[in-house]
């Protein structure tokens, strides 16, 4: 599964490569201002609550996007992945959308960040405003806050991506055509990187000295989507009178490993019943 977000300021052009990109690599593109405005548009509860922020130019609450997203999400569970374009926004929408695709093993796999100087953006936006119906491109004060929300909530966003090495920086000025050739440039590493990771992973698994680490453990379930690591672990006990019961229920993977791994214990007149339901592996 491959998802992406698409990150930059207003105006830097998220909108307009997710609709490419999406094309291009058959991802679902979940743009929360255009499903804002849809809602505005339908003059929905949600639509009414979500206008005054965005005529202000101001970020809708959290709670009411990251809602909007997880139903999208759960909505489109059999899809080749998503491009997350104008979400996550804030530190809590982060937050949120890890969560949530943790949830489902299926985490973000790149961060695009178009760079793209301060007046070409509010070129960009002006020029919209003139004929579109965006209310929030007509004004230049409403621009302005729209850009300092912007580096103040979510461009600390990009500190967060750039330490799980998931942040790609992507020159934004130009033609839209030449940038979303840069774009698929580094769409395309990422596949490469996923290809050379399961080559390698083939040949450790032929050599004999070759041994499990945590890391290779990782790239494995990286690069399978079919392969399941589960760990249960159990940490130390220390219980002087009293009854543990520990029960774990029945594993059926297709390919993967399970590791069950109990602390020490140290009982004192405790009785302690351990249950690991049944285990069937296809492979
Ligand atoms: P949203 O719709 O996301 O607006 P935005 O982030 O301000 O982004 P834009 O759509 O203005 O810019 P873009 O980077 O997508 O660029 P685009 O391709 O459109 O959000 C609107 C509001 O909704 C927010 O202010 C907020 O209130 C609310 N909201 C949305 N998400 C939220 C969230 N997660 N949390 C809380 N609130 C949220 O291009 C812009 C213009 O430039 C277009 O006219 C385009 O044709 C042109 N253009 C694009 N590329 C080029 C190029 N290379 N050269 C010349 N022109 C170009």
């Amino acid at each position: 599964m491959l998802n992406l977000i698409i990150f930059g300021p207003p105006g830097a052009g998220k909108g307009t490569q997710a609709i490419k990109l999406a094309e291009k690599y058959e991802l679902i593109h979940l743009s929360t201002g255009d499903i804002l405005r849809k809602e505005l548009s339908s003059a929905t509860a949600l639509g009414v609550e979500a206008q005054k922020f965005m005529d202000e130019g101001e970020l809708v609450p959290d709670e009411i996007v990251v809602g909007m997203i997880k139903k999208c999400i759960e909505e489109n569970e059999d899809a080749k992945g998503f491009i997350f374009d104008g979400f996550p926004r804030t530190t809590a929408q982060a937050g949120s959308l890890d969560a949530m695709l943790e949830e489902k093993k299926m985490p973000i796999k790149a961060v695009l960040f178009l760079e793209v100087e301060q007046e070409e953006l509010k070129t960009r936006l002006l020029n919209r405003g003139k004929d579109s119906g965006r209310t929030d491109d007509k004004d230049e004060e409403i621009i302005a806050n729209r850009l300092a929300v912007y580096l103040s909530e979510t461009s600390p966003l990009l500190e967060f991506y750039e330490k799980e090495e998931k942040l790609q920086t992507i020159h934004g000025m130009g033609e839209v055509e030449e940038i979303f050739v840069r774009l698929s440039e580094v769409v395309e590493t990422l596949d490469e990187e996923k290809s050379e990771c399961c080559s390698n992973e083939d040949e450790s698994e032929k050599s004999e000295d070759y041994e499990e680490t945590e890391e290779t453990e990782e790239e494995k379930c990286e690069c399978d989507d079919s392969y399941v690591n589960v760990y249960v672990e159990i940490g130390d006990v220390k219980i002087t009178n009293g009854r543990l019961n520990i029960e774990i229920g029945d594993f059926e993977l297709k390919k993967g490993d399970v590791k069950v791994r109990l602390g020490e214990f140290e009982l004192d007149g405790a009785d302690v019943k351990i249950e690991i339901g049944d285990f069937e592996f296809e492979d």
